[in-house]
């Protein structure tokens, strides 16, 4: 059972998703480095392709240039035979060389590394793009069949006198072929320069945000008020200074919370002492309650225990019961002293104390949590109490319970107009009331406890002039 609950605060359960500072560096850092990846392996490719080209023609002017010095001394001497072994080692030097042929001035094929086109006309190719001219050696890119090549052809010239040309075609495939090697080399490594890229993006974002996420959680921590923890940090740099200064202004918080809390606790007690001392100087006007406060509080909390309240209820209640009648500072001594039966109109004024207490407990925050216990502490369990009518559940229960120790208390102490009963008396008076006055369930407890307490003081019984609870 509980007379108070802890509201916890409402938490956002529909938070929308927002992306991370570690999701944003990477969504925007990741397509950059994408970008230059790509701008780099286009630039490579490119210079690389140019290399192999360059590379080939001058292999093939150099070759072409070598045969045509060679070939010179063949043609004037009609040496056929040197021509073809020329044509034919020439070719078989390397593997992309399609062709080698030596022609006269007429266009003849005097020589050539086909043997089937020895004596024929030079016959052109079906489609050319000229390379450039390198010395006298021109380049023309061309297709023979299916077949794409690179045709160098050179003058030969024997005492400056042209006698003839040299054409030496080199596949193309070659070129394609390292081209290809070397787009895939490039691929490969931007496919791992990519992945580094990815790699390093993240280890970046995350150097940025684990040390966000930690102040994060240490503010949280803070707020919650939860034990704080100092959060660790090793980097002297900005983030590193960043967290060093917030556990600073932790510890400043913490040490000034702390102060503000004893503070506030020493102004709670002091309010309380004042309440306090409020509520045992009404006992002390009347010397019939002197004593009643801490009477039914000592009841109430006894039978708090006997409920199961918590340690924390039981403070609550004690302190309820010393309050719990502190509204009759304002009522006047003519009717709380009185030692005649009270007026119907005096009733009326004595039954105005709950509300009197309430408004008094209302001038200090730190003890509003006890005007309902003090407001209600005079309803009936069938709501026909005062001062609102309020009936079972709707009694606070810490209500309830001073209820039944402020009247027994009230019938075991006499009073100018009735001598005190005994403990046996006041229980069968308060027997008499359960379910009407009293709650039932709490009335059974009670009686149980008082019947187990020792003997309370002997006193006089006479029930006829108690008229039902204390006022
Ligand atoms: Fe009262």
């Amino acid at each position: 059972m509980t007379s108070t609950k802890n509201a916890s605060p409402a938490t956002g359960n529909g938070r929308r998703f927002a992306p991370g500072i570690r999701l944003k560096l990477i969504a925007f850092m990741l397509p950059l480095v994408f970008l230059l990846i790509i701008l780099i392996a286009a630039a490579v490719t490119k210079i690389a392709n140019d290399v192999i080209q360059r590379d080939l023609l001058q292999r093939g002017v150099g070759i072409s240039r070598v045969v045509a010095l060679s070939s010179g001394y063949s043609i004037l001497s009609g040496d056929r035979l040197a021509m073809d072994s020329l044509t034919a080692e020439t070719k078989q030097s390397s593997g992309d060389i399609e062709y080698v042929s030596i022609r006269d001035t007429e266009d003849i094929v005097l020589a050539h590394s086909l043997i089937k086109e020895r004596g024929n006309a030079y016959s052109a190719p079906t489609r050319e793009k000229a390379l450039g001219t390198f010395l006298e050696t021109r380049a023309l890119e061309v297709v023979r069949g299916d077949k794409k090549m690179i045709e160098f052809s050179t003058p030969i010239f024997f005492t400056g006198k042209r006698i003839g040309t040299v054409s030496l075609a080199i596949s193309r495939d070659s070129i394609l072929a390292a081209q290809r090697n070397i787009r895939r080399s490039i691929a490969i490594a931007a496919a791992v320069f990519l992945g580094i890229a990815f790699l390093g993006t993240f280890a970046i974002a995350s150097f940025i945000t684990i040390p966000v996420k930690k102040l994060s959680s240490g503010v949280i921590e803070l707020a919650s008020g939860a034990p704080f923890h100092p959060i660790p940090f090793r980097s002297r740099d900005e983030l590193g200074e960043l967290t060093r200064n917030f556990n600073r202004m932790a510890e400043t918080i913490l040490s000034q919370k702390n102060r503000l809390s004893r503070y506030a606790k020493d102004l709670e007690e002091s309010y309380i002492a004042t309440v306090q001392v409020l509520s045992a100087s009404i006992d002390a006007r009347d010397p019939y309650t002197l004593g009643h406060s801490t009477r039914v509080s000592f009841l109430a909390c006894k039978l708090g225990r006997k409920l199961g309240c918590s340690t924390e209820e039981i403070e609550h209640l004690e302190k309820a019961c010393l309050f719990h009648d502190v509204g009759k500072i304002r009522t006047p001594d003519e009717i709380l002293l009185k030692e005649q039966r009270l007026t119907a109109m005096e009733i009326g004024v004595m039954q105005r104390h709950p509300d009197n207490g309430a408004d008094i407990l209302g001038i200090a925050p730190s003890l509003h949590r006890y005007i309902a216990v003090v407001r209600y502490h005079h309803e009936w369990y069938n709501g026909k109490g005062y001062p609102e009518g309020r009936k079972g559940s709707e009694i606070p229960i810490h209500a309830q319970i001073i209820s039944l120790a402020d009247a027994f208390d009230a019938m075991t102490t006499s009073r100018p107009y009735r001598k005190a009963l005994t403990a046996r008396g006041a229980i069968e008076e308060i027997l008499r009331f359960r379910g009407t006055q009293f709650s039932p369930e709490l009335t059974d407890v009670f009686v149980r406890m008082v019947e187990e307490m020792p003997p309370m003081e002997a006193v006089n019984v006479e029930p006829a002039g108690w008229k039902g609870m204390a006022l």
